[in-house]
């Protein structure tokens, strides 16, 4: 938890309303219209969400709208539905046949728009194609892609045919990869033969051959050709994207799916060194990310949006292609970096293709902080109608600044909080209806029922008290529980205040029912908005011979939020050196990911410990941050000398 930020959000007493040109056309137009559509969404969820789900089409009506057993929620029960048949069907039939759903931007600069049409045809001879390699209903499959429409269009197929997707985000590593695969026991993997990222190639193929190697379960591999490389193919197992859907059908009956099958599974981090499948499924996740999307960035046919994540993230998937393509939105996909070739890219982005909607995160506008005014200025940017953001709390600094700057204080600002498991937006103002206060998220969506607990889950609710955040009541698209493990799911998120989901987020709600976010409280940590467990860094330091023990902390940063510290005990002949921290950096990174690499690695000839032997992870954080004093209790700690030698050790 960053003290710095919230200290600096709670005296930010500044606040916005929203532009009063904004308001006249929004969905939502004022606090009192969203105060009584939150009521009636809370007094009368099961009549709310029936008349949100009746919007979209399905092949039979439920019996039920919700089923619950703690912690197991079964939603629109009996329903039959696709959700591939209710993002692309369902518009060809009206004017939007012809409209843009995807306009994708290579990072070289080539560019490809899909028609609600196109991409119709492009996932139906791809849901073939699926089918043909043996795909059925249930079967998992899991993608290793750039960010290029046929991320997209795969996710769509999959889904067509009732598979299961599992996408693993192109910068994690072939024993992630690896790892993934396994969990999920995918017998085919969608890759391509690289993607660009700031003029070089991702080698994915090279990566995905290394993963299929050591899962020994793949039987197909389909690989797009993106940049041309010359890569490796395996006869039988490898086949090139283009010459397996050359002369396919291009219709492709989409599978009726009944409302709780899964739709996909999204490895997230926790605290153990596991990454969890998260499971959402079709009827539930459909309804509330259609009616998120278009509510909290009031989504109307003359938006052009684009939403910066990859789609390898759950941002990705709720909104770049889900919920966007489910309102027949036109949506800007990017495949490359934002400094790339210069720090304007996005800028360049905005004005070229005239995006309305722009939703990213804190993170890269500390980066764009860092570069200067001068880049984005260099721009138009008055197409842009509405901000957002996502992923990690973010300063008044930073908000400030994409308000001014960016939004040249005429576009609200969505500050969204939600979570992989939650499936899409939880908290945020509604840009045509509340006042926005920087740093704070804002209030619940509609249905949501949040609440602040203390450590015993007693309700806090005399304002500006920090607690634990939990939700109290079911809604549509929360997890049904985590892939193979659906002990785990009850433990993780349930067994902590029985009835009641636990977030892992701190949090604190003012006089006015804002919800100002303090961050993880668990050994959770976000770089860059990234989701890491600290145990999944310590068990990939600890792979490497060099390494008796290794503890994990995060220290405030001022453009990724957060950075990894590892304090590291070596085995007894290892020599500590800027060496072996740089091996063991890499090592890392070997093992999951670049976005896992160590900041800073110290070594200590012991970790600080608790006489019963627990590390001591609240001191590391205190000496991971610089601080010279060491406050709290340290008197159960075994060897004082420890601290000191830590303080140095780099
Ligand atoms: O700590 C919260 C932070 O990101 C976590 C969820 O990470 P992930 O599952 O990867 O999903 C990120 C994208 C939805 C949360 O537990 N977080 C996310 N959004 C915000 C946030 N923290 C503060 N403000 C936000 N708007």
């Amino acid at each position: 938890m960053d003290k710095d930020r919230i200290e600096a959000v709670l005296k930010e007493t500044r606040s916005f309303e929203p532009p009063e040109a904004f308001r006249l056309t929004a969905r939502v137009k004022s606090e009192e219209e969203y105060e009584a559509e939150y009521r009636r969404s809370i007094e009368d969820p099961e009549g709310y969400w029936a008349e949100i789900a009746g919007e979209l089409e399905w092949f039979e009506p439920w019996q039920k709208v919700l089923e619950w057993n703690p912690p197991h929620a079964k939603w629109f029960v009996g329903g039959r539905t696709n959700v591939s048949y209710n993002a692309l069907d369902r518009h060809l039939t009206t004017w939007r046949r012809n409209k843009a759903a995807i306009v994708w931007e290579g990072e070289p600069g080539d560019t490809r728009t899909l028609t609600y049409h196109e991409l119709h045809r492009e996932v139906s001879r791809f849901a073939n194609v699926l089918r043909r390699l043996g795909v059925k209903k249930g079967d998992r499959v899991t993608l290793y892609m750039p960010m290029i429409p046929e991320a997209a269009i795969a996710m769509l197929a999959a889904a067509r045919i009732g598979a299961v997707h599992s996408v693993v985000f192109g910068g994690f590593s072939a024993s992630a990869l690896a790892e993934r695969i396994k969990d999920a026991g995918s017998e085919v993997l969608i890759t391509a033969d690289g993607g660009w990222r700031r003029g070089q190639i991702v080698p994915l193929k090279e990566a995905a051959d290394e993963a299929v190697r050591e899962t020994g379960i793949v039987k197909h591999v389909v690989v797009v050709r993106r940049t041309g490389q010359d890569v490796p193919m395996e006869p039988g197992r490898d086949h090139w994207y283009h010459e397996l859907v050359e002369g396919v059908e291009d219709e492709a009956a989409p599978e009726p799916m009944d409302s709780e099958d899964p739709l996909f599974i999204l490895y997230t981090s926790g605290s153990t060194g596991k990454p969890k499948g998260v499971l959402h499924t079709t009827g539930g996740y459909m309804t509330y990310t259609f009616h998120t999307a278009r509510t909290v960035f009031d989504l109307g046919d003359d938006d052009t949006y684009w939403c910066t994540a990859d789609v390898g993230w759950i941002t990705g998937h709720s909104y770049i292609v889900y919920g966007p393509l489910l309102n027949g939105a036109t949506v800007v996909m990017y495949e490359g970096a934002p400094n790339h070739p210069e720090p304007d890219r996005f800028w360049e982005i905005v004005d070229k293709h005239g995006v309305t909607v722009l939703y990213t995160a804190p993170t890269a506008i500390r980066a764009f902080m860092k570069w200067g005014e001068q880049w984005p200025m260099k721009h138009r940017l008055d197409s842009l109608r509405l901000l957002g953001t996502v992923g990690e709390p973010i300063n008044p600094e930073a908000w400030l600044w994409y308000y001014r700057v960016i939004g040249k204080e005429c576009c609200p600002i969505v500050d969204t909080w939600w979570q992989t498991e939650t499936g899409g937006i939880m908290i945020t103002t509604l840009p045509g209806a509340h006042r926005m206060k920087p740093g704070f998220a804002g209030k619940p969506f509609f249905g949501v029922a949040p609440e602040i607990v203390d450590g015993e889950g007693n309700p806090i609710t005399e304002p500006d008290q920090g607690g634990y955040l939990v939700i109290t009541k079911p809604w549509p698209s929360m997890l049904r529980t985590v892939w193979g493990d659906p002990e785990r799911f009850v433990h993780q998120y349930w067994s902590q205040y029985p009835g009641k989901y636990f977030t892992g987020d701190g949090a604190r709600r003012d006089a006015d029912g804002y919800y100002l976010i303090l961050g993880r409280v668990d050994d959770v940590i976000n770089i860059s908005g990234h989701r890491l467990g600290t145990m999944e860094v310590e068990s990939a330091l600890v792979s490497h011979p060099a390494v008796a023990e290794a503890a994990v902390v995060a220290r405030p940063d001022p453009i990724k939020g957060e950075a990894i510290v590892a304090f590291v005990t070596p085995v007894g002949d290892a020599e500590p050196s800027e060496a072996l921290a740089e091996e063991l950096k890499a090592h890392v990174v070997k093992v999951i990911g670049a976005i896992a690499r160590p900041e800073e690695i110290r070594f200590a000839a012991a970790l600080p410990k608790t006489r019963s032997g627990k590390i001591m992870r609240r001191l590391l954080r205190q000496i991971a941050a610089g601080q010279e004093e060491i406050s709290g209790d340290i008197s159960t700690l075994e060897d004082r000398s420890v601290v000191e030698q830590l303080k140095k050790g780099k």
